[in-house]
């Protein structure tokens, strides 16, 4: 049995990774944080209380701003793969928080490869390192990008994890690790946080087709993502790792749509005319945007076999469903007299 140790289990990605792992009989550990509130609910499904038998998923307390704590539960999970998901992923905030952001990030980043490189140096085991890269460390390059198009980061968090990025490739070649750059375009599924702009949008238009919300607040509309379903993502990072040669490797759909197109989408499957609710607050512009993003997934495909299954408006419908099932729940609960808060249009 295969024992692979997640970051970020708790976010969109771990959760989705951590099920498919299990699903291949991998003992899974993951990394969480504390927190004064409950925030494993992504892992709800598949969590089982340890106290009863047969759990191969474990959790740990850890924190990447904490290296000796990540380098402890190194040595005792003794993973054979490692899956470096956890980050504070949120552009606009990484402007707020740049400092925290290029800890957790990047330095974050630095930590755990240093553990790792003890780690196999004092055991002599092989530990196979992913790293999760980002499309925006392209930023401002011209689409569509790939492997070899030069980096031009255009906030804190970007510009954190091209510094992960290049860590990753020096440990590679310095010490001869097994470590994959995967280099993900926006992925997004009803796990989505409800802070990026997909799930903002499908939360709140649910909401306002149910008679719970007037106004969405949003920033800039004319931006371009490619936008591709979580669950076909993580399976990407999974072949890399399988892969005999360790390498980086862009994923992507292949497919580029503005947000305003995502709002079209969005609208016409839950019949709300967007146009009359959506209305443009400053507060949501990034200081430095990225305007275009488009990836070539090619190296991908030919080497790992990976390609996209969800299109655009299947993935934009399958969000809009389940977040107009959570707004009937919420009209249910308030039409039955319980106090339910609405923060949508408030968040980044
Ligand atoms: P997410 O939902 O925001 O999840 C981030 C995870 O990191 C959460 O589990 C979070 O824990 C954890 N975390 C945050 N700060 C931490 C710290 N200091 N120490 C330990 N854990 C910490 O992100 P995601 O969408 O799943 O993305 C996964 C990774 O892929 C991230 O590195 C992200 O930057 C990168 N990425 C994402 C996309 C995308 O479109 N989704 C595209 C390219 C790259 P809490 O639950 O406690 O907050
Ligand atoms: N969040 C947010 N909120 N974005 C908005 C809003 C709004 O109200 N209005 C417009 N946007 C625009 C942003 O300016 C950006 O151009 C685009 O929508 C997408 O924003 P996000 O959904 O926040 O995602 P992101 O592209 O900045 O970052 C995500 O994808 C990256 C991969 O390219 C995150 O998941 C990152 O962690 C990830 O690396």
């Amino acid at each position: 049995m295969k024992k692979a140790l997640i970051t970020g289990i708790t976010g969109q990605d771990g959760s989705f990774l951590a099920e498919f792992l299990l699903a291949k009989d991998y003992e899974v550990h993951g990394l969480i944080r504390r927190a004064s509130t409950f925030n494993t609910d992504r892992l709800d499904s598949i969590y089982i209380d340890p106290h009863e038998r047969g759990s191969s998923l474990h959790l740990h307390y850890g924190d990447l701003t904490d290296g000796t704590g990540t380098r402890r539960v190194i040595e005792k999970v003794q993973p054979d793969e490692i899956y470096n998901l956890a980050a504070q992923s949120h552009v606009r905030v990484s402007f707020d928080q740049a400092e925290y952001t290029a800890d957790v990030v990047a330095t974050g980043t630095l930590r755990l490869l240093e553990a790792v490189r003890d780690y196999v140096w004092n055991t002599g085991r092989e530990v196979r390192f992913y790293q999760a890269g980002s499309s925006e460390m392209f930023g401002a390059a011209t689409p569509p990008q790939n492997e070899t198009t030069p980096f031009y980061p255009r906030s804190p968090y970007a510009v954190s994890k091209v510094a992960a990025h290049w860590y990753a490739v020096n440990y590679r070649e310095a010490y001869g690790l097994f470590i994959c750059n995967g280099i993900l375009f926006n992925h997004e599924s009803p796990r989505r946080g409800e802070t990026f702009v997909t799930r903002k949008i499908t939360r709140a238009l649910a909401r306002i087709k149910c008679g719970r919300q007037e106004k969405l607040y949003l920033g800039n509309l004319e931006a371009r993502r490619d936008w591709g379903y979580a669950g076909d993502f993580i399976e990407a990072m999974w072949l890399m790792l399988q892969h005999g040669e360790a390498g980086d490797y862009v994923v992507a759909t292949g497919e580029s749509h503005s947000v305003r197109e995502f709002l079209d989408v969005a609208g016409d499957c839950c019949g709300v005319a967007w146009n009359k609710h959506v209305e443009i607050d400053s507060r949501y512009f990034r200081p430095t945007e990225v305007d275009f993003l488009l990836g070539d997934a090619s190296k991908a495909r030919r080497q790992l076999g990976w390609r996209p299954r969800m299109s655009f408006p299947e993935l934009v419908r399958m969000m809009m469903e389940h977040d107009l099932e959570l707004a009937r729940q919420e009209q249910t609960l308030a039409a039955a007299g319980h106090r339910v808060i609405t923060r949508g249009a408030s968040h980044a």
